[in-house]
């Protein structure tokens, strides 16, 4: 039985971390979308929210299973069995940091392994950064997040529907 874990911050989950969920579920017998309870940031959803976000979004994939964490990604492998953690390259800009972070996650936890996924290259550019950076000025995301969540986006920065830009 090959668990993975596909572990992130998804504040918001776009349509690049729905990529990746439906492409790992496919290698992997079960997959354990993981949100990080990182309790430094702040985030603009709660980790309640990303995780009725994300469980909404994989419904119809029978072997996931939405949960959230603490601390390390590599005690909380151990308490959920899992042995492959799955993460996502857009650019060489994120191979350094990945690369980092796969290689300690290794020295202290050996028996885990990383693997990495290409973004789709149409979604290369997206990050949740992105999103809330345009959010916030009432940019048009619909092109960045499915559609079922684009309201509750707008309204964390207090933006109607009459003041989105969204192209009809
Ligand atoms: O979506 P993100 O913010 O790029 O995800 C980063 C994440 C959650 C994978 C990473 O920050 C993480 O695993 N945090 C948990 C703490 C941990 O185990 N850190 C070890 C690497 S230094």
């Amino acid at each position: 039985m090959k668990r993975a874990i596909y572990p992130g911050s998804f504040d918001p989950v776009t349509f690049g971390h729905e990529d990746m969920i439906r492409r790992s579920a496919e290698i992997v017998d079960e997959l354990y979308v993981a949100v990080l309870n990182n309790s430094s940031k702040n985030p603009l959803f709660s980790v309640s929210e990303r995780v009725s976000m994300l469980s909404e979004l994989t419904a119809d994939i029978p072997n996931v299973v939405v949960t959230s964490f603490d601390g390390l990604l590599i005690d909380y492998m151990k308490e959920i069995d899992a042995q492959i953690i799955v993460r996502g390259l857009r650019a060489v800009t994120d191979f350094e940091y990945e690369l980092q972070i796969a290689e300690i996650n290794r020295v202290e936890s050996p028996t885990v392994e990383t693997i990495f996924l290409t973004a789709s290259p149409n979604l290369s550019y997206l990050s949740s950064s992105i999103v809330r950076e345009f959010a916030s000025y009432g940019g048009d995301i619909s092109k960045l997040v499915p559609a079922r969540f684009i309201d509750a986006i707008y309204a964390k920065y207090g933006i109607t529907k009459k003041e989105q830009k969204i192209e009809q």
